[in-house]
């Protein structure tokens, strides 16, 4: 009749613990807002694990407490304690019980993953082009843009591929990430289903700039979309014509110049731009060259053709590959600004 007592007096702290530790968990805020279709689905088998998790962390510390309050020696107690030989149900029954639920969670997590998986053929397809330190987003409509507009509720198919090193795509709202490896395509399919504006972060140490690697993310309605893209088809048309500071800013702050190069003289892994544009430039050979356009053209496409007097070669990726004539040109003229 006494164990009795303390197996319902134990049931009953491992059931209220298992509440308390799961709404603890659950109050703690660890996930930012669920932002796609499968973030839902990811959410919902890490809550299952949740419920696992506190139901067993509860089963574990509330006999374990309980016995060494309860059941410890008492003063003056100099007896030996009994003797068991090992209970042969219970191993049983402690073996078959959690193998069944791993099983069990293996098939459920399957069965989640096929359906974040699931392929919509109506899917919008948007290359992502990853380098260090920056993002670039190529779109069907055959413009580039360094933000990435995505409609709601549709299922948008990231082709991802690398110019440099292994790279990540991550939106935390999102759930799901996937690297981005050089030599190859990555897949990953997500279905933006809440407005707003998000970070796309890089979830992969690729070098000094890594934490730099971040572009905005915005989620818009069908309409509001329909009308960014065929306002960046506009400009794009236009883009050819007239060098913009404007533009050129714009890519500074997205297109990962800013993990490297100042623009208010402070140091950096790459020589500051303010008061770039006309001075006298040093470089590590001893000769001195004159920063003009040409200078400045030739040191973004090729970085390693002239380096500056304090810093390595090979530290900048050979930007030639990655932007236009006309991107260039934008940032000339934005460096020219900065005096
Ligand atoms: Cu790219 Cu970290």
């Amino acid at each position: 009749m006494q164990n009795v007592r303390h197996f319902v007096i134990m049931g009953v702290l491992v059931v209220a613990m298992s509440f308390g530790v799961y709404y603890g968990l659950n109050a703690s805020g660890l996930y930012p807002v669920e932002a796609s279709a499968q973030a839902i689905q990811v959410d919902w088998l890490m809550n299952l694990h949740m419920e696992l998790i506190s139901f067993f962390f509860s089963l574990i510390v509330v006999p374990l407490l309980y016995s060494l309050v309860v059941f410890h020696r008492r003063n003056g107690d100099t007896s030996d304690g009994q003797y068991f030989e090992g209970n042969t149900a219970l191993e049983i029954t402690w073996t078959i019980i959690p193998l069944v639920i791993v099983l069990g969670l293996g098939y459920i997590g399957a069965q989640n993953l096929t359906e974040i998986n699931a392929a919509d053929p109506d899917a919008l397809s948007i290359q992502v082009i990853a380098y260090q330190w920056a993002w670039k987003f190529q779109y069907p409509e055959g413009f580039t843009s360094t933000d990435l507009y995505l409609p709601i509720d549709k299922q948008v198919n990231f082709e991802l591929t690398s110019q440099d090193v292994i790279h990540s795509f991550w939106v935390p709202e999102f759930r799901i990430k996937h690297d981005v490896i050089p030599g190859t395509t990555e897949y990953l399919r997500i279905t933006p289903i809440r407005l707003g504006s998000y970070k796309l972060r890089c979830a992969e140490i690729c070098g000094v700039g890594h934490s730099y690697m971040i572009a905005n993310v915005y989620v818009v309605s069908q309409a509001d979309y329909d009308a960014w893209v065929a306002q960046q088809v506009q400009a794009a048309k236009t883009a050819a014509t007239v060098p913009d500071p404007t533009r050129g800013q714009q890519f500074y702050q997205t297109g990962g110049c800013k993990a490297c190069h100042s623009i208010d003289g402070s140091p950096g892994v790459g020589p500051t731009w303010k008061g770039l544009y006309g001075s006298q430039v040093k470089l590590t050979d001893g000769t001195t060259v004159s920063a003009d356009d040409a200078y400045l053209v030739e040191s973004i496409k090729s970085p390693n053709a002239k380096i500056v007097a304090g810093f390595s070669a090979n530290v900048m990726p050979k930007f030639g590959s990655i932007l236009s004539d006309s991107q260039i040109a934008d940032l000339v003229a934005y460096i020219k600004t900065l005096k």
